[in-house]
């Protein structure tokens, strides 16, 4: 067995024997394979830490960006009250109209406002219309914008706030200060400007697993 094959087997040994079965998370990953959506949301183990990590903090009010088929907001809203809501912004039509079927088989259509367009225009429009002060942020779209994303989610969060930022360590190539990869430069440039922002706290998360090697980062906005 290589190594990320047993990096595999083990992500699965602790989401079966960890996770109850989960006929909602199964249904949504066929769904998504059947509208040929790209396998790259959250693995089961990352999605219950996101679970996880809502409940720690008694997330309230959830931003999400980069839904895909909804597999990581579906286990983002689990975590909140019945008052709760979360908002997710996701830029390809298609993805948006699975996500909205996925979150509506899951019964948390009501919980869940998902937004249709860039975030770097969806963004701006929140504040304006009454969504603000986040308790938890997901930052999991195109990567290059990271640090965008980033700023954004320190405006529109409230003091103590969640930032996890998603793939962050690319299989390693996080620390190639050449890099020609957009993303990897997104990232890094990320990681300049978190090391300059005193009202983030904030380390990264290393993972193996399903997804390979990557890893989150994992800030808290100062009170
Ligand atoms: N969070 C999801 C996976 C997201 S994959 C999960 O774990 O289940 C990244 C998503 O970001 C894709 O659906 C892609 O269409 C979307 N995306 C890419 N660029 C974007 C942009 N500029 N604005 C909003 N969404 C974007
Ligand atoms: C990709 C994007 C992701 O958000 C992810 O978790 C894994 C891969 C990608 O664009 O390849
Ligand atoms: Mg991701």
């Amino acid at each position: 067995m290589d190594q990320s094959e047993k990096w595999t087997e083990i992500d699965h040994y602790f989401s079966t024997n960890l996770h109850a079965s989960d006929p909602i998370m199964d249904s949504v990953r066929k769904a998504n394979a059947e509208a040929n959506l790209p396998a790259i949301d959250v693995s089961p183990n990352q999605g219950k830490l996101l679970y996880l990590l809502a409940t720690l903090k008694g997330a309230k009010n959830i931003l999400e960006i980069g839904t895909l088929g909804g597999y990581s907001s579906i286990w983002l809203a689990r975590a909140l009250p019945n008052d709760g809501k979360l908002i997710t912004l996701e830029s390809n039509d298609q993805h948006a109209k699975v996500a909205h079927e996925n979150i509506k088989n899951a019964g948390l259509d009501g919980k869940v406002e998902i937004l249709v367009g860039a975030a770097l225009d969806t963004l701006p429009t929140l504040e304006p219309k009454g969504f603000s002060d986040f308790d938890l942020i997901f930052i999991d779209a195109d990567k290059p914008n990271i640090p965008h994303y980033v700023k954004w989610a320190l405006k529109l969060s409230r003091p103590g706030a969640v930032i996890i930022v998603d793939n962050v360590v690319r299989k390693g190539h996080v620390i190639d200060d050449n890099s020609e990869d957009l993303g990897v430069q997104g990232i890094r440039q990320m990681v300049d400007w978190l090391s300059e922002e005193p009202r983030i706290d904030s380390t990264a998360i290393q993972t193996v697993g399903t997804k390979g090697y990557d890893g989150f980062v994992l800030g808290v906005v100062k009170e």
